[in-house]
């Protein structure tokens, strides 16, 4: 095992012991397995990506375990919103907001100021922590997309905005767990909701629709169900986000590819690509059998569960390297695929793309100077990744 696959999978080891050997083991699940307890699991990118593009068979709505705690705490018409017709016409509505343009002009104008203040900290020598930049840096955006009202300008600020996405979503891994819901846990996952999004009320009523909230109302969502998809999308863009610019900064280092990133500039995009993929920050992803169906050569019986391996399908194809050639079985997996695919996956590469280009703009490679994985987390990453020009 090479440096920089010894860091990963101790990432992944701090953030859920039992998560390297889910995906490592998991290899094993190709194209498909049935483990008993867990129900169907694929690594197999194919297979995976034939679940995700197949509404009909599989939906993403699981009374069992995470849909069950959304219900609980938005309501029951969470299942239009997140896979009925309400899901497809906030998609519909939503789509210029999310594409390239609008993501890029998104991140230059919420944290642009913020990286060239760290380009000027990392060219006079002093250290970055990129683990805590990516945090502030996901939460300057979050707070821009939902509007969080914020009297603060600092970092601190913005921490605490991710914070309470991460709350949020530790509690619905909580609820992944299948354990019962205790009245304790919904009273607490809906305080972490009004403190995310109790604002979203009041930015319905007036918000242009330029903006996602806005344009939510112009959808025919209510404020009510604007608030439950700000809930969403506060959970889905903060951690996911975070690890993976935090991680692929250590994985250029560690593989010394960031060598060559400094030298040719133009490679940004190819090294974004690369750390999505090694990373993979949504590492699993589940689905529900809706009806019965033949899927690699296997009956699936509707009400069964699948698990998607999506980090083992990704990695399968390789080490981190800037110039591998792109795997056609898992072109963009990591940002899932069909209709539920990525809505932020802009956002997300346009965020991570500016910041390595913002640790590669002096000229000088990176030395990682303090390093300690994070803790019993959703999605695994660093909690400190201090890093100083050399
Ligand atoms: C590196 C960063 C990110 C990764 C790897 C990632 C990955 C994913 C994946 C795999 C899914 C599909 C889940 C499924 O099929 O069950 C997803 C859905 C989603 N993502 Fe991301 N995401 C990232 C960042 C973001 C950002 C920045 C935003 C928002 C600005 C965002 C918003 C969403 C939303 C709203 C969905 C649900 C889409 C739907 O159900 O239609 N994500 N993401």
């Amino acid at each position: 095992m090479n440096r920089a696959e010894f860091h990963e999978l101790r990432v992944l080891a701090a953030s859920r012991p039992a998560l390297p050997l889910l995906l490592h083991a998991g290899r094993l699940a190709r194209p498909l397995r049935h483990v008993p307890r867990v129900g169907w699991v694929t690594a197999d990118a194919a297979t995976a990506r034939s679940v995700l593009t197949d509404p009909e068979h599989f939906t993403v709505l699981d009374r069992g375990g995470v849909g069950r705690l959304w219900a609980q705490l938005l309501g029951d018409w969470v299942d239009d919103l997140f896979d009925g017709e309400g899901h497809r016409a906030l998609r519909t509505a939503t789509r210029d907001l999310f594409g390239e343009a609008p993501a890029r002009e998104l991140v230059e104008r919420t944290i642009g100021a913020r990286l060239a203040e760290t380009r000027a900290r990392l060219a006079a020598g002093k250290p970055v922590d990129v683990a805590a930049l990516g945090r502030t840096l996901v939460g300057r955006i979050v707070t821009e997309l939902l509007r969080v009202p914020v009297t603060g300008t600092d970092d601190a600020t913005y921490e605490k905005v991710f914070a309470t996405a991460r709350e949020l979503a530790a509690i619905s891994l909580e609820a992944a767990g299948g354990a019962d819901l205790t009245d304790e846990t919904v009273a607490r996952g809906r305080r972490v909701v009004a403190r995310l999004t109790g604002h979203v009320e009041q930015e319905w009523r007036t918000g242009s629709t330029d903006h996602l909230v806005g344009r939510c109302r112009e959808a025919g969502l209510d404020a009510h169900q604007t608030a439950g998809m700000a809930a969403l999308v506060g959970v889905a863009a903060t951690e996911t986000a975070a690890s993976a610019i935090t991680r692929t900064v250590a994985l250029l280092h560690d593989t010394g590819d960031q060598h060559k990133l400094v030298a040719s500039p133009a490679l940004v995009p190819d090294a974004v690509r690369e750390g999505l993929r090694v990373t993979a920050p949504a590492p699993v992803i589940g689905r529900t059998v809706r009806g019965d169906v033949e899927l690699a050569g296997r009956r699936l019986r509707a009400g069964e569960r699948i698990t998607l391996l999506n980090y083992t399908a990704n990695s399968l194809t390789g080490g981190f390297r800037l110039g591998r050639p792109a795997e056609p079985a898992n072109r963009e997996l990591w940002f899932g695929a069909g209709r539920h695919r990525c809505l932020g996956s802009a956002i997300a590469q346009a965020e991570i793309g500016r910041t390595l280009e913002t640790l590669t703009s002096v000229g000088r490679p990176w030395r990682i100077v303090e390093r300690r994985y994070s803790r019993r987390v959703v999605i695994p990453t660093y909690a400190r990744l201090t890093v100083t020009l050399v």
